[in-house]
């Protein structure tokens, strides 16, 4: 909880004021991937490798983004900042501690984004949500990646949704957020690498699964190459006779 508490309070002032509401869910996930890194491992490995895969073959590699950069645990930020001229990272926050990590490893040509990814503003607007319109101004894009960010997209927008305007936002706001999303990525000028989980169940110590949902709400991917499970609350977390296990789609 100290830990906690000092992570927060050095984040609050290198994080713009409209997006410090969101410091406790990046501090809540720094918790969490802390205490479950073991079970967390191979999904983070398998995420970086199906960035590394993604790469293999890009003829340029002079600026990549990567969307929902969160804690770097599933990005490979090491070949990543060695291959490309540029690296920008984009999330709504990015905590002290990692903040912290880029400067010690020199990561000189790594630029911080703070930005809304979801679109969830346009929307609100009664406009077409474009939440990856700023990829057009960024210069020499030559590869995208999204990191375990979709699903997230959908989870916030739906709270949102849920809490605040749900009598002045379309009924499927979270379906056409993730959608917007998806199509961004494959109208982009260069490679893209879509990475998230698409589906959870609530399973108990038998393996029988007692609840099941689509985090995707009904949008479909395409171009999946590889999934795998992550144990997002493995047994003991939440509850010591449930874990949570998402279904995570790798698609380039
Ligand atoms: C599951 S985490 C991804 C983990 C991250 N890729 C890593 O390697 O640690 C989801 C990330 O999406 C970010 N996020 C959620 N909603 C967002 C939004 N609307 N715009 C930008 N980032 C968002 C969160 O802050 C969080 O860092």
């Amino acid at each position: 909880m100290i830990a906690e508490a000092l992570l927060y309070a050095a984040t609050v002032p290198v994080t713009l004021k409209a997006h410090r509401r969101f410091i406790r869910y990046s501090v809540n996930l720094w918790s969490r991937a802390g205490r479950c890194s073991g079970q967390w491992a191979e999904h983070e490995e398998r995420s970086k490798n199906a960035v590394r895969n993604a790469m293999v073959g890009l003829r340029q590699k002079r600026t990549a983004v990567v969307l929902g950069s969160g804690l770097l645990r599933d990005v490979p930020i090491k070949e990543l900042a060695e291959s490309f001229d540029t690296v920008v990272l984009v999330d709504l926050v990015h905590l002290a501690s990692t903040r912290l990590w880029l400067r010690f490893k020199r990561y000189g040509n790594v630029r911080l984004i703070e930005r809304d990814l979801s679109g969830y503003g346009e929307l609100a607007a009664g406009k077409q949500p474009e939440p990856l319109a700023f990829l057009r101004s960024v210069p020499y894009l030559d590869f995208v990646v999204s990191a375990n960010l979709l699903s997230q997209i959908g989870r916030g927008a739906k709270r949102r949704y849920d809490v605040e305007q749900a009598d002045v936002m379309p009924a499927d706001t979270v379906a056409q957020l993730i959608g917007a999303h998806r199509s961004a990525l494959e109208a982009a000028p260069c490679k893209t690498c879509l990475i998230t989980d698409v589906s959870y169940a609530v399973i108990d110590r038998t393996g029988k699964v007692h609840e099941e949902a689509d985090l995707m709400h009904g949008v479909a991917l395409s171009s999946v190459h590889e999934n795998w499970s992550w144990p997002v609350a493995p047994l003991g977390e939440e509850s010591a006779d449930y874990q949570i296990v998402h279904k995570v789609v790798a698609a380039y």
